[in-house]
């Protein structure tokens, strides 16, 4: 091999590891993302108990963003959770399923020595990409 091309594969076997590194840190990193909600009808300041969402294309479109982006790490693609976070198509459907929805994105969850499970959302995102979240994960929804 010249000396040319082992300082070409040398490169790539560098680049390839800087990569890596970034993919790995950007796994840990928990820092929520913004969620683009343009297109949905604003809910103003007050709190909403129920889905006003419900079936909207538009929010399950949003959603499914909104999902992929702060909650898949945990949760799973697709909703479908790999183990490491309860699988979300299985929450209740409906009116039924909102408050509990709604408890746990805004205020997240912890062990009782103090530990993040789930970090809370609440201030980070609006509530209209909330609700667009619930939105898509009620239509990836299956029954136990
Ligand atoms: C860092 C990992 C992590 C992220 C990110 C995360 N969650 Fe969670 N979530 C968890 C864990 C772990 C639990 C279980 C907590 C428990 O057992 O008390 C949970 C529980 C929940 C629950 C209750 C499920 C049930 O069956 O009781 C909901 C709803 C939920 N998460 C929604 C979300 C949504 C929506 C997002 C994104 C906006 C999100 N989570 C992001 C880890 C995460």
């Amino acid at each position: 091999m010249s000396i040319r091309l082992l300082a070409a594969a040398f490169a790539v076997a560098t680049a390839l590891f800087a990569f890596n590194v970034a993919e790995v840190s950007a796994h840990g990193d928990v820092t929520p993302q913004p969620v683009d909600t343009t297109g949905l009808d604003p809910l103003g300041e007050e709190w909403r108990k129920h889905n006003p969402y419900r079936e909207n294309a538009k929010a399950i479109e949003i959603g499914t963003s909104g999902y992929n982006q702060n909650c898949a790490r945990c949760h799973g693609l697709e909703a479908i959770s790999g183990g490491l976070a309860p699988d979300l198509r299985l929450l209740d459907k409906g009116d039924a399923g909102d408050e509990w929805f709604m408890e746990r994105i805004r205020h997240g969850a912890k062990k009782p020595d103090g530990t993040t499970m789930m970090p809370a959302f609440d201030g980070l995102i609006s509530q209209e990409a909330m609700w667009a979240i619930r939105t898509y994960l009620e239509s990836k929804y299956t029954p136990q």
